[in-house]
């Protein structure tokens, strides 16, 4: 079959590009490695930008999402048993939304579903193919059958651990942060503490308290990256969610059934040139965010913003210069983030036991606390900037 756009993944990226796309009579294929019941059901993000809302908004994919989201002014941070709020709505009239990953994939799927669209789930064995040519291939196996999909342009929405992102040349650069811990991440039916979320900067480490409705949270704590979450009861999890968030001006945190737990590593990642002749890597297959400050999500959002606008104009006057220049347009808001992220990350978890680092990291603390500037600059990023070209 002929396509012009070949969409590898249904996370964020694969599908959010999809739609705008076929917004501009662009007509594309994505092509899923997992079940479409695997799709709908993972637990991963929950933090959106005002940036991002506006987009599905405008996607008309939003409906559920205005219906059912929580919507924030901002965050709290606790540290020295002490509660802040950090309120970023007063500055510019914007919010951050808390609506989960898997809904918004789902939103996604549905409307793609109703507009007779083709997405394909449980292909296996996804290869790509002359990418230095105009009329790349992409093949997979369906249902027992091998499929062959010519395009004019591949569109790489795989993710991290894809196919995508093996296929740049060697000599493209991977610039890279690892970071020594990572993230256990549970899901519980308990009542949040703060309206908002929180991030609570302890001695001992970070915790995030997060949430997904009235009644159902999203914590995480910082754990050491080799930790086996075989050895984290739901005792020892409560006992340290409670230790790191005891404060003096909140009652204690609430315990209850977790019905959902994972970990996840923190890595900073980019890719110094995000395509390759006609493949274009979007989302996690070009970059990774360490979770602090919820950017990853919104990073595929902005991505296949600068790609479908770029098609767009490929597509309408045959003008290859939008495409040429991918990579550069969407780089500055990718490190942007990454900038936010790693920032958070530095300031808000405990790296090392050097007296010095820890007055520097206390004195940030104390600052976004307490300075109204320092809120509006934070806020600027956490909201989320403008994206990078109309799409
Ligand atoms: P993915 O969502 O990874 O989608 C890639 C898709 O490609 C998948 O469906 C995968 O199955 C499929 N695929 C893989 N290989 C192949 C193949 N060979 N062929 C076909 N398909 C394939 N971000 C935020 O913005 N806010 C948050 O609050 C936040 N919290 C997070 C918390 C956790 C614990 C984690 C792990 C991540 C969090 N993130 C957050 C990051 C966010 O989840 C990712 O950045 C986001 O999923 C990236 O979207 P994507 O479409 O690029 O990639
Ligand atoms: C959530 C995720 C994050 O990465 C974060 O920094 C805050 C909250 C969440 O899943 O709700």
């Amino acid at each position: 079959t002929r396509c012009q756009v070949a969409i590898i993944g249904a996370g964020p990226a694969g599908l959010t590009l999809a739609h705008m796309l076929a917004r501009q009579g662009i007509d594309a294929v994505v092509i899923e490695a997992r079940s479409e019941e695997y799709v709908r059901a993972r637990v991963r993000a929950g933090v959106i930008e005002n940036s991002t809302v506006d987009v599905l908004t405008d996607l008309g994919v939003a409906d559920r999402l205005h219906r059912e989201a929580l919507v924030h002014n901002g965050f709290y941070l606790r540290f020295d048993r002490t509660t802040h709020h950090l309120d970023f709505h007063r500055f510019d009239g914007r919010h951050a939304y808390v609506y989960g990953q898997a809904q918004i994939v789902a939103d996604l799927i549905d409307a793609r579903k109703a507009a007779g669209l083709p997405l394909v789930f449980e292909a296996s064995d996804v290869t790509i193919d002359g990418i230095d040519t105009a009329t790349p291939e992409v093949s997979y196996t369906v249902d027992g059958r091998r499929e062959h999909i010519v395009a004019d342009v591949v569109a790489g929405c795989d993710g991290f651990h894809g196919i995508s992102r093996t296929l740049l040349p060697a000599d493209v650069r991977t610039l890279e942060r690892v970071y020594p811990f990572a993230w256990l991440g549970i899901l519980a039916h308990t009542t949040p503490v703060t309206e908002e979320g929180m991030y609570c900067a302890h001695p001992d480490g970070l915790s995030v308290h997060s949430m997904r409705g009235e009644h159902i949270t999203r914590q995480y704590l910082q754990v050491p990256a080799d930790t086996d979450l075989a050895d984290w009861s739901d005792d020892r999890i409560w006992a340290e969610l409670k230790h790191r968030s005891a404060s003096d001006d909140h009652p204690e945190l609430e315990t209850g059934e977790i019905f959902d737990r994972s970990l996840a590593p923190l890595r900073s990642v980019v890719t110094e040139r995000m395509q390759t002749g006609s493949l274009f890597l979007l989302g996690d297959a070009a970059h990774i965010v360490p979770p602090t400050g919820a950017k990853g999500l919104n990073l595929a959002v902005s991505d296949a913003c600068v790609l479908s606008h770029a098609l767009g104009q490929f597509y309408r006057s045959g003008d290859r210069s939008w495409l040429e220049s991918y990579t550069d347009t969407a780089l500055p808001r990718i490190w942007a983030a990454q900038n936010f992220s790693w920032t958070l990350t530095s300031i808000l978890h405990r790296f090392t036991d050097d007296p010095f680092d820890e007055g520097l990291r206390r004195a940030r603390l104390r600052r976004w606390a307490s300075s109204d500037a320092e809120q509006q600059a934070l806020g600027e990023v956490y909201v989320g900037l403008p994206f990078p070209t109309p799409w």
